[in-house]
């Protein structure tokens, strides 16, 4: 059953341009739903214009099926944290954390064993009678995160929860807030710039840029089934490497501007509708020497090594543009040296040059989601 719908939801602040257009989506009961994209690109407003904070200046938003777009914040059932998280300052952590639930008259018992449980799973016990200026600012956001889980809302908002948490804790507090929703069956809505994030927590991705919704799916289905260059830079880390191409027909081939030469299968050749193309490839699937028969490779000049214990990040020269490699294991290699690299031109996604859609995704992934949509639902 779908929990909250979007349709063609609109907002423009200066009736002028648009901080959100035209987002549609459908989020189902119990759903954990990321909104992911750059600084700027409108997932705030998102948020807040289901949370009733800000008003739809078109489009329609539904909560359980009905029309939403008028009610006010306290009628649409929700829990949200903010990115600016407000606490009120005159009041101890305990009485910030079970504020909601006294307006909402739960009785008193009820209340301190919420308080108990939330402070005990976000590590406040020791700091419930301290006033929030007593707090550092990773505490205060552990504070606005108890508060939304003693609420016992059906559904939450929460806007870069984790964003002044230390690494660790961070990570930590992303399985807890994931076991936590599965087991309360919340649907949540959660906005997040961090894509490792997004990859891990979401049931479902959303990527906007510029308030227009670029692409829906599965984390896996956004890796491996970017819709178009946007997405497929945005997901993944470090990023995948890309550059401009020029296709040669005759030849078969693609040309970068180093003239440096890629082969093409006679299929690819076929689906390249335009002449010039992106070509992209993942930092994990260059591989070390010059590779088998089906692979590309090249003699290229490094120009940093980073050697992070378990995997190593090369840095290299294609043309003018910065490619990276990461390879498995410890490389200390010269980095002011030349090194041989190789990937397999199965491996390379290829985006229009004019409209940066993706013409062609690498086939193995298909079987790949395949494999991994039946193991899910076997
Ligand atoms: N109250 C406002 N008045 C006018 N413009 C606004 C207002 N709030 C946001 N905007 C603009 O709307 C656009 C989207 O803002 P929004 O806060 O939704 O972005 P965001 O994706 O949450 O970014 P961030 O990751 O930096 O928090 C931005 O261009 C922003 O400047
Ligand atoms: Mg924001």
């Amino acid at each position: 059953m779908s929990h909250i719908q979007l349709h063609q939801l609109c907002k423009s602040y200066d009736q002028n341009t648009f901080a959100v257009e035209d987002a549609t989506v459908s989020i189902e009961k119990g759903e954990f739903f990321i909104l992911v994209g750059p600084s700027g690109c409108g997932k705030s407003t998102i948020l807040r214009m289901i949370a009733g904070l800000e008003s739809i200046s078109a489009g329609e938003l539904y909560i359980d099926n009905q029309l939403a777009n008028h009610l006010l914040p306290s009628q649409r059932n929700l829990s949200m944290v903010f990115q600016n998280y407000a606490l009120y300052p005159h009041l101890t952590v305990e009485e910030n954390i079970l504020f909601g639930l006294k307006v909402k008259k739960v009785k008193k018992s009820v209340r301190k064993e919420r308080c108990e449980e939330a402070a005990k799973l976000l590590g406040l016990t020791d700091y419930l009678k301290r006033k929030p200026r007593e707090l550092s600012g990773g505490q205060r956001q552990r504070v606005a995160l108890a508060r939304a889980v003693v609420s016992d809302a059906p559904m939450c908002l929460m806007d870069e929860p984790l964003s002044n948490l230390d690494a660790k804790l961070r990570g930590h507090m992303r399985t807890e807030i994931r076991q936590l929703q599965r087991k309360l069956g919340i649907t949540m809505i959660y906005v997040t710039h961090d894509q490792v994030e997004a990859m891990t927590m979401g049931d479902r991705i959303m990527v906007l840029k510029d308030g227009k919704v670029q692409q829906v799916g599965t984390p896996l289905e956004i890796y491996n089934k970017p819709k178009n260059l946007f997405v497929a830079t945005f997901i993944g880390a470090p990023p995948m490497n890309i550059s401009k191409a020029t296709v040669d027909r005759m030849n078969n081939q693609l040309r970068l501007d180093n003239d440096l030469v890629i082969p093409i299968s006679h299929e690819q050749g076929r689906q390249i509708k335009s002449d010039v193309v992106y070509i992209g490839i993942r930092p994990e699937q260059i591989n070390r020497g010059n590779g088998g028969a089906k692979d590309v490779s090249f003699s290229v000049q490094l120009a940093n090594v980073e050697v992070l214990g378990n995997e190593t990040l090369l840095s290299f020269y294609i043309g003018e543009d910065i490619w990276k490699a990461k390879w498995l294991g410890q490389w200390p290699l010269d980095m002011n040296g030349q090194t041989e690299i190789s990937f397999s031109i199965e491996e390379m996604f290829l985006f229009a040059g004019d409209t940066e859609e993706t013409i062609i995704s690498p086939a193995w992934n298909e079987t790949l989601l395949k494999e991994v949509r039946s193991v899910e639902s076997g």
